[in-house]
């Protein structure tokens, strides 16, 4: 098993790089945020307590996170896009698996900002789509199931603001600590686009190891 972290500011492209790895690799993409959307959706007890967190743009508790990570199952290496989130979740998680490598992405702000004023999702799969970027075939409409495309509560200018600031806060010091891993194979990539990037991001784990 190579458990791979995908670490980065909320709307950094981690869904973006997830997404292009899952075509060349074998893995399980475990992504926290759409996990908890689909809480949200199917309003179960996680779900109801995870909103508010989520649509004030602050991390959701610990315990709640981690309870939803102890619950996976699979024989396949993980892809974590967004999870560990803080200090504590990264020492819960050293508990219960191996970390094979840290992928850090850092991405400006600035283009951070513009790139989820302008993001529309398919909620229940969570596909993403840029009006700019990847458009979908017919505005508004998911390819995949021709159902509508909303926007995210987060996705709102002031949240997303509050998700950097507790980005900073929360989550940078992670940067550090992966870092000072000797056990961990950690690199950062530096740029504003996910294409030019991606192509670094798989030579880094082609480099690592076949999977
Ligand atoms: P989560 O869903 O993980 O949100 P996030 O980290 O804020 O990140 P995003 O999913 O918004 O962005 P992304 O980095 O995936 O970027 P994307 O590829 O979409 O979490 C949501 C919330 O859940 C959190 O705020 C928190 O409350 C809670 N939560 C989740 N995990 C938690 C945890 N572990 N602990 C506690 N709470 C937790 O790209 C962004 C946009 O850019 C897209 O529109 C995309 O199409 C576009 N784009 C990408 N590349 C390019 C390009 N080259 N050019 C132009 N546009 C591009
Ligand atoms: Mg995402």
């Amino acid at each position: 098993m190579c458990n791979v972290i995908i670490l980065g500011s909320p709307g950094g492209g981690k869904g973006t790089i997830c997404k292009k790895l899952l075509k060349n690799f074998e893995f399980t993409h475990v992504s926290t945020g759409d996990l908890l959307r689909s809480h949200i959706s199917g309003q179960t007890t996680l779900g109801l307590k995870a909103e508010k967190y989520i649509n004030e743009g602050k991390l959701v508790p610990d315990d709640l996170v981690i309870g939803l990570i102890q619950q996976l199952k699979t024989d396949k290496s993980l892809l974590l896009d967004g999870f560990p989130r803080t200090l504590h979740q990264a020492f819960s998680l050293g508990n219960v698996m191996t970390i094979d490598s840290v992928i850090a992405l850092d991405i400006p702000h600035e283009t951070i900002i513009n790139r989820l004023s302008n993001r529309w999702v398919h909620a229940p799969s969570g596909r993403t789509y840029a009006n700019d970027y990847n458009p979908p075939k017919v505005s508004g409409i998911d390819d995949v199931t021709g159902e509508k495309l909303t926007q995210r509560e987060d996705d709102k200018p002031d949240t997303i603001r509050t998700r950097l600031e507790n980005y900073q806060k929360q989550t940078a010091p992670l940067i550090e600590y992966y870092k000072n891993n000797t056990n961990v194979h950690f690199q950062i990539f530096s740029g504003t686009e996910s294409d030019v990037i991606y192509p670094e991001v798989a030579d880094f784990l082609h480099s690592r190891f076949a999977v």
